[in-house]
């Protein structure tokens, strides 16, 4: 699919489809008072309505009075223009108050469109937006990044007769096409990291294992001069006394993998890693997933994490931000049963020489994290970051559209927050409390690894901030709920999301 951005106006545009962007009509002062004599719907000003008029039969003013259409977030309406006209379909995508027009809402207008078009079948899709002359780059970025994550179809698994039908161009109409095409080429690269992501989550077990995630990181290293991959095999973690994350692959026949990619361009003023939990199948182990709600047949999805870290890797290989280190890392396994699998009651010894008492095989994420985690300590990084599809409890406590976050460093905090809300997604801070970790007093160990029910989600955090002793920075990111989505939803199609990909590009490149 090709983005482009041009001057052509929308009355000027000829092709098979027009979608158009319109903000609420604006609240005048008088409008409280005069609110049962105010029309119900929209009100087209020029040029859309001498456009309607010229161009489209009047198929706008006709649709829009026929559904009350007011142009509100997230509503549309669309139509087919008379045979007589040069665009054969419309539609209207609502952007709701103009004065607080939100580059996310931008993204999901765009994505509403292509949708629509793909829906529609249409081959050439234009999209106009209302004039927008400040942040030219961040708006247009949003709105390609929008087109490309709606259009994107995973068609990797469908046989031949039963392929998706493809949009092939969309073109970005009354915009600068000089300052604009280097927003589309950057949403490309970035959006490509999301496609990867989406791709590792959706791929089933059986397709994506630890060995396919090495590999994948090891092509993203190929590609760039300022990458270095290197992968530690089970002998070497040994060597290196990862016992909790070993202990978690035993019963695969696949072997781990310990993957850590480093990015380094210039003379680097920070220094990041981000860690992502790499389970390509979580069973539960001994203490399987069993029962109703379990998700056991989703827990394909327990690399989300990873794969946001090489999605953001592979987006950060062709942005080549300069002055900056990154090392991306994960811990990559499966978790299964046979006569070598972890027992329950099982001690591990952690490479920081803390003793774990396995008290629960299906918290296991942890286990391989608290290895990451004292691995990354030891760079000399100024922060960690890492993201896992960790506890049930995070998706019971925020929903399946938010990530949650814990952090000991306010700053770090702040910049997380700042780049999820600029890349539109979710993610809420939530406490580190010291006395839950209390609920992992062992008899026999340092300490287990499972507490209580309650509050779950918290009490995983605390168990990781144990793998943290030296760097001054680090936050944690439960995204159970986010990466994956059985409908269709804003600007991701069911199936993998490649959640946080675009969150950690901002927090690596700003
Ligand atoms: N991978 C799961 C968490 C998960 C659950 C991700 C649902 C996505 C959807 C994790 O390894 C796990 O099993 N966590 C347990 C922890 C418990 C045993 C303390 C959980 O959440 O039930
Ligand atoms: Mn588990
Ligand atoms: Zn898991």
């Amino acid at each position: 699919m090709n983005i482009l951005a041009s001057v052509t106006v929308s009355q000027a545009w000829c092709g098979d489809a027009l979608a158009i962007a319109v903000f609420t009509n604006p609240k005048t002062a008088s409008d409280e008072q005069t609110e049962s004599q105010k029309p119900k719907y929209l009100e087209l000003s020029e040029p859309l309505k001498s456009l309607d008029v010229k161009v489209l039969g009047c198929t706008l003013s006709d649709l829009i009075i026929e559904s009350e259409f007011v142009g509100a977030v997230g509503t549309s309406v669309s139509g087919r223009v008379g045979i007589d006209y040069a665009i054969r379909k419309v539609i209207l995508i609502g952007l709701g108050d103009p004065a607080k027009a939100n580059p996310d809402d931008w993204r999901k207008a765009a994505a509403a469109a292509t949708r629509w078009a793909n829906k529609e079948k249409v081959k050439k899709l234009a999209i106009a937006f209302p004039s927008y002359n400040q942040n030219i780059d961040f708006t247009t970025q949003a709105i390609a990044e929008g087109v490309l994550l709606a259009a994107h179809q995973d068609k990797r698994f469908k046989s031949k007769d039963n392929q998706p039908f493809l949009l092939e161009q969309v073109e970005i109409l009354e915009t600068n096409p000089e300052l604009a095409s280097g927003a589309i080429a950057k949403a490309q690269q970035i959006i490509d990291g999301v496609i990867l992501a989406r791709e590792l989550v959706s791929a089933p077990a059986n397709i994506v294992t630890p060995i396919t995630l090495a590999d994948t990181a090891v092509a993203i290293a190929a590609e760039s001069n300022y990458f270095t991959a290197k992968i530690l095999e089970k002998a070497e973690c040994e060597a290196l006394g990862m016992g909790a994350f070993l202990a978690v692959s035993l019963a695969s026949d696949i072997p781990p993998k310990f993957i850590h990619l480093t990015y380094s361009n210039g003379t680097p003023k920070r220094k990041l890693a981000i860690i992502g939990k790499g389970l390509t199948f979580d069973s539960g182990g001994l203490n399987i997933k069993t029962g109703a709600g379990c998700s056991i047949e989703l827990m394909k999805t327990d690399m989300g994490g990873s794969a946001a870290a090489l999605g953001a890797a592979k987006a950060i290989a062709h942005l080549q931000p300069t002055d900056i280190e990154v090392h991306f890392i994960v811990a990559a396994c499966e978790n299964m049963i046979n006569g070598k699998a972890m027992r329950p009651g099982d001690i591990l010894t952690a490479s920081n020489g803390k003793t774990i008492e396995v008290n629960n095989t299906d918290a296991e994420g942890r286990l391989t994290l608290a290895d990451a985690l004292v691995y990354a300590d030891k760079l000399g990084v100024d922060a960690i970051v890492d993201l896992a599809t960790l506890t049930g409890a995070c998706v019971v406590a925020l929903g399946e559209d938010i990530a949650g976050m814990w952090s000991i460093d306010e700053n770090l905090a702040e910049a997380i927050a700042l780049a999820a809300k600029d890349a539109g997604e979710k993610i809420w801070r939530m406490p580190l409390e010291e006395k839950y970790f209390e609920q992992f007093k062992s008899i026999v160990a340092d300490f287990k690894n499972t507490g209580t029910r309650a509050g779950g989600a918290i009490a995983a955090a605390m168990f990781l901030k144990q793998f943290v002793e030296t760097t001054p920075a680090w936050a944690h990111l439960d995204v159970a709920g986010p990466v994956w989505t059985e409908r269709e939803s804003g600007y991701n199609n069911a199936g993998g999301t490649g959640f946080a990909v675009r969150t950690l590009v901002n927090l690596i490149i700003n």
